[in-house]
């Protein structure tokens, strides 16, 4: 027995194909679709991963969605760092329970939500964002999968003109010039701080790698790029799935060092 669905949730149907619909929960509301119609009041109350019948005999899973669920199926402003790269930025940036993390740009805030998570409560998150309306879908994405959080500053600002926070422990980067923010992140992370950046071409990984090699507060610069291929497991037929989510982006690393 778990979580109870509430209203005003997220919830995601699965059919017995396999299709989902990220749904929110609304009390006298209806979820129509090709096999039928579900009552929200049915799901209100019911336990996480509860199975419901539509009015046309159909089965369907009911499950709170996991972050990397609600990430493809939230709305979008700017393009989302898919779940394996979400994943690696967080293991490569080396965000920890408790770390206070500069992030920017927030865009449709699938990377906010993660580094939330994986700084926990008595971590703090600052996210700069160029455009006041990619900020407002992040915050209304943030609010619907985590709720109101209070460890997190989402600052309407241009990180190229400078970082106003300092002794930081990582920076997190997901916009177009990175290395125009190689600067300001020196100033204000710690010493043994970490710096990651995530792009989606080559020209970037190469002008970025270049500003932190030409800075002596920089070392240990490495760039990552991550493949997941899924698998189709049925009885004797075992193989690589024939399509996969090939080309995402690139992940360059660095580490904040004393200058002298
Ligand atoms: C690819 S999107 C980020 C997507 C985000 N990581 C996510 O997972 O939803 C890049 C964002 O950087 C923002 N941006 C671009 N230049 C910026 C700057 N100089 N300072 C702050 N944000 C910036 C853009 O407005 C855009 O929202």
């Amino acid at each position: 027995v778990g979580d109870r669905f509430e209203a005003g949730e997220r919830v995601l149907l699965i059919d017995s194909r396999g299709r989902n619909y990220l749904i929110t929960l609304s009390a006298g509301a209806a979820f129509h679709f090709h096999r039928g119609i579900v009552d929200h009041d049915h799901l209100i109350g019911a336990f996480d991963g509860a199975r419901v019948t539509s009015t046309q005999g159909e089965s369907l899973i009911a499950l709170k969605p996991t972050l990397s669920e609600f990430v493809l199926k939230m709305p979008r402003g700017a393009q989302v760092v898919y779940p394996k790269d979400l994943a690696a930025i967080l293991v490569q940036a080396d965000i920890f329970p408790g770390a206070r993390v500069i992030e920017a740009g927030a865009g449709s805030g699938a990377l906010t939500i993660a580094l939330l998570r994986a700084v926990g409560p008595d971590g703090y998150l600052t996210t700069y964002e160029v455009r006041e309306d990619f900020a407002a879908t992040a915050r209304d994405n943030i609010e619907a999968f985590l709720g109101k959080v209070e460890n997190l500053e989402l600052k309407v600002a241009d990180i190229y003109d400078g970082i106003s926070e300092g002794e930081v422990d990582r920076v997190v980067l997901d916009l177009p010039e990175p290395w125009r923010a190689v600067a300001p992140a020196a100033e204000a992370l710690r010493e043994g701080g970490a710096l990651a950046a995530y792009m989606p071409t080559v020209v970037q990984v190469q002008a970025l790698a270049a500003a932190l090699e030409d800075d002596i507060r920089w070392a240990l610069v490495k760039t990552t790029e991550t493949l997941v291929r899924s698998w189709h497991v049925r009885g004797r037929s075992v193989r690589p799935d024939h399509r996969m989510v090939a080309h995402t982006g690139f992940i360059t690393t660095a580490r904040r060092v004393a200058a002298d």
